[in-house]
């Protein structure tokens, strides 16, 4: 099976969105509440209906890209947030990106990739962040499927990926996970190593 943009939006179409919460992350408008830097260029890959962004415009961080492979939640997401910038819209595959970012949020876009594509993600993550840039974000803590997603993993395997090009700051069981993945989560942030 292909992962590509039409599967995506196939699974769109389809109303086959399990991974969509609704709402945003509590995890990670905490931990978006401590940073202090409201300037910060911010990504968030894979970035679905996208309730974390909403919540960050709202909450004074203007310099957030979206970047999504299908056009339909992108599309959803201008008509509901009109006043976002389009061009802070990006509608291709995350690979293809060549921007640079302060703060990269992960939630359900690692696990939506070819597991083969984990020490891709890794390197790309890397050549995308500043030299002070950190990503972090939810990683599942499951093992989940093996041959569509979500894919799963556990939190030794995700430490041999990242240690290899970054410092790793936190990775522990998430506290706040919404109740449906209480348990199943990893809280993770990463750095570039000095
Ligand atoms: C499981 S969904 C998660 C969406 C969102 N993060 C959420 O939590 O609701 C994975 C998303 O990643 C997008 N995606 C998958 N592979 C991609 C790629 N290579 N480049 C850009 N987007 C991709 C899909 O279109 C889909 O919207």
């Amino acid at each position: 099976m292909e992962l590509n943009e039409s599967y995506w939006t196939s699974r769109y179409q389809n109303d086959q969105t399990g991974w969509d919460i609704g709402y945003a992350s509590p995890a990670i408008t905490n931990f978006m509440n401590q940073i202090e830097n409201k300037d910060s260029k911010i990504l968030i890959p894979g970035c679905g209906n996208a309730y974390e962004a909403k919540y960050l415009w709202e909450n004074g961080f203007k310099n957030v890209y979206l970047l999504d492979f299908s056009p339909i939640p992108l599309k959803k997401f201008a008509e509901e947030n009109p006043e976002f910038p389009k061009e802070q819209l990006l509608n291709f595959n995350f690979f293809n990106l060549t921007k640079s970012f302060d703060i990269i949020i992960e939630q359900t876009f690692f696990c939506a990739l070819n597991p083969e594509l984990r020490p891709q993600y890794v390197q790309k993550m890397k050549a995308l962040l500043r030299p002070n840039g950190i990503l972090f974000g939810l990683l599942f803590n499951i093992p989940l499927f093996d041959d569509r997603p979500p894919f799963g993993g556990e939190k030794s395997e995700y430490e041999k990926l990242f240690e290899k090009e970054f410092q790793i700051e936190i990775m522990e069981k998430c506290k706040n996970s919404i109740p449906e993945r209480a348990g199943n989560e990893l809280f993770f942030k990463v750095s570039l190593r000095s």
